[in-house]
């Protein structure tokens, strides 16, 4: 495999795109083919056996676009998908979790609220998550919350509305982290963050574009530091969906 060839990276749609920002910001040599499936979006209410199949659709599209290694920008694919296609491939995978782990460091007596798809929520390697770090936690599955992104839409007031409803039960609590675990919510870091000024909001991003850099590394393939890097961006979805992938990336 070929130091110069590109890394793939997936999510259900428009999400992953925050995970992409970061990872060109890290290793701006490297060449991205990103690929939003917005036509199968969203994975985060579908069975795990339909997003294990939708996520290797698009891994086999990435290799045929000769990808040195898949990021899975997506935590619900990771957790329906990852392990299976990991025993599959030969080629670094890289997916995400919930950062649960970071989170743990915050809690002392108050509450943590960990935000992701149902999907996410209720897969195996959650509940593995939270009985290491669950202490304090308390799962939001957000039906719902990551068409908003889909449709460009960061500030509307349904959206204000969604989020009210969502945390009408925790405006009078001492919340002391709120974990983004999914990758769209990410974008919605200021819609969230207007309901708790004062609480940090935590993303698995960092960490996952970190461990890219990591498995790379390990297996001689991180592109050499002149080396040219870009961005390519497909999507299932056809010209909308990649306008607003687009508009994502230059935010
Ligand atoms: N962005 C995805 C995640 O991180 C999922 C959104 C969805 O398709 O439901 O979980």
């Amino acid at each position: 495999m070929d130091r110069l060839a590109p890394i793939g990276m997936f999510d259900s749609g428009a999400g992953g795109i925050s995970v992409l920002k970061e990872a060109i910001a890290y290793l701006p040599q490297e060449q991205f083919i990103f690929y939003g499936d917005t036509l199968n979006a969203p994975y985060g209410t579908r069975p795990k056996e339909e997003v294990y199949a939708l996520s290797k659709v698009v891994v086999e599209e990435l290799i045929a676009r000769g990808a040195k290694a898949v990021v899975i920008a997506c935590n619900t694919a990771t957790s329906a998908a990852a392990a299976r296609l990991r025993a599959e491939y030969e080629f670094p995978i890289i997916g995400m979790e919930p950062a649960l782990k970071p989170a743990s460091l915050l809690h002392k007596d108050g509450v943590v609220l960990s935000l992701a798809t149902p999907g996410t929520i209720a897969g195996e390697k959650y509940a593995q998550l939270f009985s290491a770090y669950g202490e304090g936690v308390i799962s939001l599955p957000c039906p719902g919350l990551m068409e908003f992104v889909e449709r460009g839409e960061m500030d509307s007031q349904a959206l204000k509305n969604y989020l009210s409803r969502l945390f009408a039960p925790y405006m009078d609590q001492k919340v002391e982290a709120i974990v983004l675990g999914c990758t769209h919510y990410v974008f919605l870091k200021k819609a969230i963050g207007a309901f708790f000024p004062e609480t940090p909001l935590i993303d698995g991003n960092l960490g996952t574009v970190r461990q890219l850099e990591r498995r790379l590394r390990e297996v001689d393939l991180l592109a050499p530091e002149d080396a040219k890097g870009g961005v390519t961006l497909l999507s299932s979805g056809g010209e909308a969906a990649l306008a607003v992938m687009r508009a994502l990336l230059m935010t």
